[in-house]
């Protein structure tokens, strides 16, 4: 806690109805999940830590709202407005003073990740829900960091997130029904449908989907197929959106190899990354947002 300022209790009648949520994070979840909390009538606050990364963020922001309307998702109005309600900033304080609910969307850090929520802990006002769109990182111990745990959850969301049905909610050991109720009517508001998972590794969605992408890298490596012919046997032939290894470059093979070391600590040696995943990581070869991964991106 910040010397000089009081701990967080809970507020007045605690939780009270959303309608301010802030995303702590401007990469390639936390600025879909602005875009989601614009579009479905909330205040919206994205923060991250320069002017500079806000900018290009908000620029993206309002292409995926131009592409909605172009693709006939939305209407031009409603485009218009949904843009207008994220408002983007660099001051945390002035991100969380007034949040209902925080969604933090910063990288798959632990340390981190355990910095954010010291500072804002003492930012934000008692009845602030605080959620984590961490992919794997346990949230019961991401509660015990905070003053009220039970207004502590996970907010896993998909990516691409405007597109993507399902959000996942983690529930720590001692996030609280009111807790649950608010976030699952925030997750529907936004459109999605919602699974309650107990917080154990990588909930439901990341141990399963990353077991199927590290086999598919460790198949590369050892030249069973190609990478293009790997993808091709689960689209094809499991009827998968997208193959594992393109999906990897879509996901960011950081992220995917943050997850694997977390759940090899967590889960035992079957989530152990393949020597290449390492490699590619050290190389910049993040896929999409690198412009190279498994694949070649266009910029
Ligand atoms: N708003 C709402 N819906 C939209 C939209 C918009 N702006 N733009 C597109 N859509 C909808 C389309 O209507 C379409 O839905 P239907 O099939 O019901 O018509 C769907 O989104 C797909 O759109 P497109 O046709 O434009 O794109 P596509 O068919 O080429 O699919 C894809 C692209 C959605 C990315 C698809 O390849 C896919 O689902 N891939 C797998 C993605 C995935 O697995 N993501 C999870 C990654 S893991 C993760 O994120 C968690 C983590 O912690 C790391």
């Amino acid at each position: 806690m910040v010397a000089g300022l009081p701990g967080r209790v809970p507020g007045n009648g605690g939780i009270v109805a959303i309608q301010r949520i802030t995303v702590l994070g401007a990469g390639t979840m936390g600025r879909g999940i602005a875009y989601l909390g614009g579009l479905s009538g909330y205040e919206t606050c994205l923060y991250d830590l320069t002017d500079h990364i806000l900018h290009d963020a908000m620029s993206l922001i309002e292409a995926t709202f131009a592409k909605s309307v172009e693709k006939k998702k939305l209407e031009a109005s409603d485009a218009h407005k949904g843009v207008s309600r994220i408002f983007a900033t660099s001051d945390l304080e002035a991100a969380v003073r007034e949040a209902d609910l925080v969604i933090e969307a910063a990288p798959e850090d632990p340390e981190l990740k355990k910095e954010i929520y010291a500072q804002i802990d003492v930012l934000t006002p008692g009845h602030t829900i605080l959620a984590s769109n961490t992919s794997s990182i346990s949230i019961s111990e991401l509660a015990k960091l905070v003053e009220i745990p039970a207004q502590f959850v996970g907010m896993h969301f998909f990516n691409p997130p405007h597109v993507m049905k399902l959000v996942e909610i983690v529930l720590g050991d001692e996030t609280s029904a009111a807790t649950t109720a608010a976030v699952r009517e925030v997750a529907e508001r936004m459109g999605k449908e919602t699974i309650l998972v107990k917080d154990s590794p990588g909930f439901a969605t990341s141990r399963l989907g990353v077991a199927i992408g590290l086999e598919a890298i460790r198949m590369f490596e050892e030249g069973v197929a190609s990478a293009s012919d790997i993808d091709k046997a689960m689209v094809l032939g499991y009827n998968h959106p997208m193959g594992p290894l393109r999906l990897t470059d879509l996901v960011g093979l950081d992220v995917r190899l943050g997850i694997a070391e977390y759940l090899t600590a967590t889960l035992g040696p079957r989530f152990e990354p393949p020597k290449l995943l390492r490699e590619m990581v050290e190389r910049n070869q993040l896929g999409k947002k690198t412009g190279k991964g498994f694949y070649d991106w266009e910029p």
